[in-house]
């Protein structure tokens, strides 16, 4: 469904002593994203995420490389392309000084749908993301949340193929969290192909069958969750050793009890999860 090839960006940006110089975001990066497949975009801060998804939504220009949408090479078809993806941005870009509604219906003329047609749309995604009762609101007046739910709405106006969704559950509360998940897993079994990024690892764990793990531009995993516990171990032993808490991996609950005992102390032994792995191979905590 999407391939991406050997993709780099490169930025130019103007250091302290205001030379120019040039930063690798993206750093030769090869993938392949199944149909119907949801799929997580992993890494800390920094890491190229969002670059990674402004050059597969045609925002950013790669500096190299190549990105196909069902064997199609996305460079020189950019407008059809373009109708077969929704975007949900790491940072709100409404118009404010419009409301609920005009903001959808803003959207919905941009992707050239007929009036009909975009009316019922646009009802049946405010109820489908509960907001059905603030379409005359003004986009200030949401909370948080509010306009989290209303960015995924708009994304989907034009039943797109692909969605991408960068940071989407952001400092939303969890039972708004759990229900963007259940919108993410109704979309999947509709067969759109679906690529986030979260920090949230628990999510990526829950939600994706793949994810890919970025640092410094780089690709240094891609798996999925079940499979990158088991390599690392599924055990974990955790401990407080004197300025850290340090972690060992196991692959059976019998060495990681042995290792536990020769220990002594305060450790403690449960399942290996996605965010061990993150740790191992990124070397950072996320949330910290
Ligand atoms: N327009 C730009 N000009 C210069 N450098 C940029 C630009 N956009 C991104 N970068 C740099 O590229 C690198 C990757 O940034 P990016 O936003 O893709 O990371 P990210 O993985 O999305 O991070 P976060 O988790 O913080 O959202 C960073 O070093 C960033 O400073
Ligand atoms: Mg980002």
């Amino acid at each position: 469904m999407i391939r991406v090839e050997s993709l780099v960006k490169k930025f130019q940006y103007r250091n302290k002593n205001n030379k120019i110089v040039w930063r690798t975001a993206v750093d030769g990066l090869t993938l392949d994203i199944r149909q119907g497949e949801v799929f997580g975009l992993l890494g800390p801060n920094g890491a190229g995420k969002t670059t990674t998804i402004r050059m597969l939504t045609m925002l950013t220009e790669p500096t190299s490389g190549e990105i196909f949408y069902d064997n199609t090479p996305i460079r020189g078809h950019e407008q059809e392309m373009k109708q077969l993806i929704g975007v949900v941005p790491q940072h709100i870009n409404f118009d404010q000084d419009l409301t609920v509604g005009e903001n959808l219906e803003l959207h919905a003329r941009l992707h050239h749908m007929g009036r009909v047609e975009r009316h019922r749309r646009i009802e049946e995604l405010l109820a489908y993301v509960e907001l059905a009762d603030l379409v005359n609101a003004n986009v200030r007046e949401l909370s948080g949340g509010m306009k989290r739910r209303l960015l995924i709405a708009r994304a989907l106006i034009h039943h797109p193929r692909i969605l991408f969704l960068d940071e989407p559950t952001v400092a939303l509360d969890p039972q708004v969290r759990r229900r963007i998940w259940e919108l993410i897993r109704q979309l999947a079994r509709e067969q759109v192909t679906v690529l986030l990024t979260t920090h949230y690892i628990e999510e990526a764990e829950t939600l994706c069958e793949r994810v890919a793990i970025l640092n410094k531009g780089r690709l240094i995993g891609l798996d999925t969750p079940q499979a990158f516990c088991e390599q690392m171990g599924r055990y974990t032993v955790e401990w407080d050793a004197v300025d850290a808490r340090e972690y060992r991996f196991f692959d059976t609950r019998r060495e990681a009890a042995d290792f536990m005992a020769e220990l002594g102390g305060s450790a403690s032994i449960r399942r290996s999860n996605l965010e061990d792995v993150f740790i191992e191979l990124t070397g950072r905590r996320e949330g910290l």
